[in-house]
């Protein structure tokens, strides 16, 4: 049996536990945490609960919620199945139509639907092909069939440099359809911390705030583009405010990056490239901060 775990999200929205305890506090009736064996750490009947809790249901969010139970995420599980209120993790809500960038192997996807445990608005994206990352990413595979049973939608070959674009970007169908927000965690085109590397890190990410400026995906007027870096001089030397705001995004805020909770619903943030195929050990996500910013009309 998974062990009870605390969530820990951010401000300024808190997280699943936290929005959910408030609401029961207020004497709201939509979040039943109020389980049986509370304290006592899941036992086979919370299994049998949700199980037959996830036959009644026939929302839309079965498959993601069936996902989460599977994938040992119970709680997140029974708090999304449970809750007819948006749910929170970090700054994120149900309700929100999110487009991610640079996914590689999808670990953040699918901590998000766990926590969320809304697929139908969530929309992942990668660089490279569905075949390369089968190869670089061993945990890839079982990830991509899950989120896919889930109902959540994966591109492959997306460029953020070219999202307004039909080639590269994410496709006509998706032009049209409207995000509230676009989110490129720990952005890194591969290779080291050289000055070419880091060049090359700055043309990349002023390609992606031109781009998001273009498309029409990211119209909306409260559209947000979130980026996760790192503060290491390396990362700060790449000024992400001054290259967003030379392509006509707003800076708003700059806040921790909720890493332990996202962590505990299975986030494990990857490196672009390895040593041939193989994948060097994970990267640190020490001093991770979420960027914000707003897309300023053109
Ligand atoms: C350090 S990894 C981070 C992966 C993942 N976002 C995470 O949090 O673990 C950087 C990712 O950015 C992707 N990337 C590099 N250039 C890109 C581009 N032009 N458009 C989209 N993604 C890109 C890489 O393929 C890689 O998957």
């Amino acid at each position: 049996m998974p062990k009870t775990r605390k969530l820990r999200g951010g401000k300024p929205t808190g997280n699943v536990h936290s929005r959910a305890n408030r609401d029961r506090g207020r004497g709201q009736s939509s979040a039943p945490l109020s389980r049986p064996n509370r304290g006592r750490g899941k036992t086979s009947s919370d299994s049998r609960v949700a199980a037959g809790r996830l036959e009644k249901s026939t929302s839309k969010n079965d498959r993601a919620i069936d996902v989460a139970i599977r994938s040992r995420h119970l709680e997140a599980a029974f708090i999304a199945l449970s809750n007819t209120n948006p749910v929170f993790l970090g700054p994120y809500s149900s309700r929100q139509r999110i487009l991610l960038l640079g996914e590689a192997d999808l670990s953040f996807t699918a901590a998000l639907l766990a926590g969320l445990g809304v697929s139908s608005n969530i929309v992942a994206t990668c660089f490279e092909s569905e075949a390369t990352l089968n190869e670089k990413y061993s945990a890839f595979a079982a990830r991509r069939d899950a989120l896919l049973s889930a109902g959540v939608e994966i591109k492959y070959e997306v460029d953020a440099t070219c999202l307004h674009e039909p080639q590269g970007g994410i496709g006509p169908d998706r032009e049209t359809s409207r995000f509230d927000v676009c989110v490129f965690n720990f952005p890194h085109v591969g290779g080291g911390s050289l000055k070419e590397d880091r060049v090359a890190n700055i043309q990349m990410l002023s390609g992606f705030f031109a781009s998001s400026r273009q498309t029409a995906c990211l119209a909306k007027p409260r559209a947000r583009v979130h980026v996760v870096l790192r503060s290491t001089a390396f990362y700060d030397s790449w000024d992400v405010c001054s290259i967003a705001k030379q392509a006509g995004l707003r800076f708003l805020n700059k806040e921790p990056f909720e890493v332990d909770a996202f962590e505990q619903l299975g986030y494990c943030a990857v490196r672009t490239s390895g040593d041939g195929t193989q994948m060097r050990q994970a990267p640190s996500t020490e001093k991770a901060f979420r960027y914000v910013f707003q897309i300023e009309p053109a």
